[in-house]
């Protein structure tokens, strides 16, 4: 890591007219997390020491998470979009306490990693003014095209402007642009609005940067990393390959997952070595799995801990606030939401356990249901360590049950019960010896006379 200071400056100002949303375009999400927090999260792991973000005047809520995501950043209002330069100058209170390395991206660009931004910022290192950030494409429509001659970047044209020559180079600008911080502001100052859209294009800073003299570069990167989202098919096909990415990395510290294509992560899904992972599993934000547990086929998980060789599902949904010790079982049709089950605890079958703890190697027979909401107030359930609690029963929160407490099948438990005691709350069983036979006698007759 360079010990370079670093300006980043995050264009984020656009309508995205072509999403057809409300929403500011960078707060669509990949995997879970806005693109523009992806972009923060890269930046900060590149080594940026400063962030600033260039909003629209009519985005109090992009403010709002870039605030949350990232507490020092700075936020710069563009008020008119006249183009990528003026969005960038939009940051001049930034640019003008000087940095070693200024590197601008743009918030549609969720998938760059930290090591393509640090080879920017490498080729500023080792002497470039300006060092854009490339990448060759089959089908470059729409994207700057690079201009390249003896190793020197000599111009970046867009679609729009190119010549039919032009327009058959296929590398392509990403938008990630480094710049050496003396030159920045005045390089960007000196970009004119004359081109096809009547836009002040940052692109131009790269002919603007040859016609003084200084070094000016391409560095390249995949296509995959720098690909722009301008629609929602682009977003559709980013998120695939955001998925991808986060397969082959779980596939690679070594977890097992068996179908990996039906596998669908969250931006920050925590999966230790040594987890496995069956079909058709969805994690949502929030999860994380400790090494050995196995998330059996078709489990919905969010907001939820697994401890060390738990086993959760097949068809298990894990909520916010689940969290489950080593060993433990979670089976077909459980929901577990805020609730803690210490080691080695068991719920298998179609259950709701909901505020609730279990202790250490209780066991929650099959459809148990924890009745937490009275319509108003949510209530806990405390069942103690090593506790039976028998298939159907109901447990009306606020309800505590000690130390191995056994709940006999069947029981509504609205009381609390001491420490090893043996509760029914159900209705006494009653057995009339014959009277079966005769109550079918009795109907048949009267089926007959009707006959
Ligand atoms: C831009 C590049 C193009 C590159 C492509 C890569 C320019 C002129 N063109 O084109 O060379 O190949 O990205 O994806 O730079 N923005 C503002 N304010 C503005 C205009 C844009 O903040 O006034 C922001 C947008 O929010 C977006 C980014 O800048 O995050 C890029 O703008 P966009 O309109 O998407 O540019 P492209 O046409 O994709
Ligand atoms: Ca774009």
């Amino acid at each position: 890591m360079t010990t370079r200071s670093c300006l980043s400056i995050v264009l984020a100002a656009g309508l995205g007219t072509r999403m057809k949303s409300d929403l500011p375009k960078v707060m669509h999400e990949i995997g879970g997390l806005p693109m523009v927090g992806h972009v923060l999260k890269v930046l900060k792991q590149a080594g940026s020491d400063r962030i600033s973000v260039v909003t629209g005047p009519d985005m109090p809520q992009l403010e709002e998470l870039v605030y949350r995501l990232a507490p020092t950043a700075r936020c710069y209002v563009q008020h008119d979009r006249l183009g990528t330069a003026h969005a960038a100058l939009s940051a001049k209170p930034a640019l003008e306490i000087e940095a070693d390395d200024v590197v601008v991206v743009f918030g549609d660009t969720p998938l760059v990693t930290a090591s393509t931004i640090m080879k920017v910022r490498q080729a500023l290192q080792s002497g470039a003014d300006v060092a854009v950030l490339g990448f060759r494409s089959a089908n470059p429509f729409g994207y700057g095209r690079l201009l390249i001659k003896d190793g020197q970047l000599t111009a970046i044209r867009e679609e729009k402007d190119a010549s039919e020559e032009e327009r058959k180079i296929t590398v392509c600008n990403s938008g990630i642009m480094g710049f050496a911080g003396q030159h920045a502001l005045s390089l960007m100052e000196a970009i004119g609005n004359e081109n096809a859209k009547n836009e002040f294009y940052l692109t131009d800073a790269v002919e603007v940067a040859n016609a003084r003299g200084l070094k000016v570069v391409a560095v390249t990167g995949s296509e995959t990393e720098t690909q722009g989202i301008n629609t929602r098919l682009q977003l559709a096909s980013c998120e695939a390959d955001f998925q991808k990415r986060m397969r082959m990395d779980a596939l690679e510290k070594g977890c097992t997952l068996v179908a990996p294509h039906t596998v669908f992560f969250s931006h920050d899904t925590n999966l230790e070595p040594g987890v496995t992972v069956e079909q058709n599993v969805v994690f949502a934000a929030g999860v994380k799995v400790a090494k050995g547990a196995k998330i059996r086929a078709f489990s919905h998980l969010e907001g939820a801990t697994v401890g060390a060789d738990s086993i959760v599902g097949p068809y298990a949904r894990l909520r916010p606030g689940a969290v489950l010790g080593s060993d433990t079982r979670v089976g077909n049709f459980v929901e577990v939401k805020n609730a803690t089950f210490g080691s080695g605890a068991k719920a298998n079958h179609l259950s709701y356990i909901g505020d609730a703890s279990v202790g250490s190697k209780s066991n929650i027979g099959a459809g148990t249901i924890t009745c937490n909401y009275d319509g108003y107030l949510k209530h806990r359930t405390e069942v103690g360590a090593g506790s039976f609690v028998g298939s159907n029963s109901t447990l009306v929160a606020p309800i505590k049950l000690g130390n191995g407490a056994f709940v006999s099948a069947g029981s509504v438990i609205t009381n609390d019960v001491s420490r090893d005691s043996l509760v029914f709350g159900r209705s006494k069983q009653i057995e009339k010896t014959g009277r079966a036979k005769k109550l079918r006698e009795k109907l048949q007759a009267e089926k007959d006379s009707k006959a």
